[in-house]
């Protein structure tokens, strides 16, 4: 691997991986092709924006013409560009479907022609759907809820047929709920860590009693590198963390480890079509030779405090999603 092709790097998990291979590979190069959607920031990359190994593309993975620039000269590539957020799924549906099918159907048809050597494609434990008891093995059918799961399994699908049809040497994950540094706040922990130091109320859907396996971003880019380098071409990689938690039991963690009053929790309405609880089986990835090394406790307080000493990167963010937070106060009260 010589030239890696990054799609979606300057968004939470895409930049943090970014950060990771520079470090560990020095000879890699890397060009990141991002649309700069609402989700993505070069804030996230300002460290390493100088590195010569790098360089950045500024386009859309549903333009032929943006893909192939950025694919220009790299036999890998990892596919991070997505639509992610299930409540703007329920909002706004069309994204998704451009971007996590059709953007990944550009993607795949560019790396046949360009002859792309190993493709890693990011999906979510979220095809599955929801499981009440157990854990979902890479040979579980899919059954995904929301817009977003939806278009992630189509993505995903269209991914896996273009290995069996044309021997594209494309590799799939299915991770869990990731957290940590840079992860856009509107998603549960940094939501809920930037509302609680502001002393803002944090809205619990339903009962509060929906299940999450989070896993540390630390760790899932470890293991994402692993699969790029050593998975099994065809292969599906489920990545969880085996770090099941409540989201109340999250929400007064949080609390706890910022000093604040549990009266900051407001129960809101449910998620329309919310997943009971996610649960993937790892010994598939345990057996590559990946283990993750953060426990729930060790990662959240590593992201409080990042949250804590990185408050210009949160409130510059929060400052630009007023039209996506009056939808979300209307919904959800
Ligand atoms: P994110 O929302 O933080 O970042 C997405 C990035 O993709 C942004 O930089 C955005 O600008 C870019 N992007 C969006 N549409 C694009 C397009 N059409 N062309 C080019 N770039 C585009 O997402 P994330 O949380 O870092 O997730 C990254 C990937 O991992 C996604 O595919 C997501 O489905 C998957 N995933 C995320 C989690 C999680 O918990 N965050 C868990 C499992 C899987
Ligand atoms: O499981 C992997 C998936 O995890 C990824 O594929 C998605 O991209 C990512 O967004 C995430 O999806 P979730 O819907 O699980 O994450 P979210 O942070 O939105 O919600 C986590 C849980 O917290 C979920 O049960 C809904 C609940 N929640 C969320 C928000 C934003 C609340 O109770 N209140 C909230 O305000």
């Amino acid at each position: 691997m010589n030239r890696l092709l990054v799609t979606g790097g300057a968004g939470f998990i895409g930049s943090n991986f970014i950060r990771y291979i520079l470090r560990k590979y020095p000879d890699l190069r890397i060009a990141n092709l991002d649309a700069l959607t609402y989700a993505g920031n070069l804030e996230n990359l300002r460290d390493i924006e100088k590195d010569p190994r790098y360089s950045f593309v500024h386009g859309n993975i549903c333009n032929p013409d943006d893909v192939a620039k950025a694919m220009a000269g790299c036999d890998s590539m990892i596919n991070f560009a997505a639509e992610t957020h299930v409540d703007r799924s329920i909002h706004e549906a069309g994204a998704f479907v451009d971007t996590d099918v059709r953007g990944t159907f550009v993607l795949l048809e560019a790396a046949k022609k360009y002859k792309i050597e190993r493709f890693l494609h990011i999906s979510t434990d979220e095809v599955y759907g929801s499981i009440e008891v157990g854990s979902f093995k890479e040979t579980d059918t899919l059954n995904p809820s929301s817009p977003y799961s939806a278009s992630k399994a189509g993505g995903e699908l269209l991914a896996h047929s273009y290995f069996v049809t044309y021997r594209l040497p494309v590799l799939i994950t299915r991770s869990a709920n990731n957290f940590g540094p840079y992860q856009y706040p509107e998603k549960l922990i940094p939501l809920f860590v930037t509302n609680a130091i502001d002393n803002k109320p944090l809205p619990l859907y339903g009962d509060g009693k929906n299940v999450r396996d989070w896993l540390y971003v630390e760790d899932q880019v470890e293991a994402l590198d692993l699969v790029l380098q050593k998975g099994i071409l065809g292969e599906i990689y489920n990545i969880g963390a085996g770090n099941e938690e409540m989201n109340i039991t999250v929400t007064k963690e949080t609390l706890k480890l910022l000093g604040k009053p549990e009266s900051l929790i407001r129960s809101v309405k449910d998620r329309p079509g919310h997943d009971r609880r996610y649960s993937v089986a790892t010994e598939k990835i345990h057996a590559l030779g990946w283990k993750p090394r953060h426990s729930f406790q060790e990662g959240l307080e590593k992201t409080v405090q990042w949250y804590a000493e990185n408050e210009a990167w949160w409130r510059a963010v929060k400052e630009k999603q007023a039209a996506y937070q009056e939808w979300y106060k209307k919904h959800y009260g």
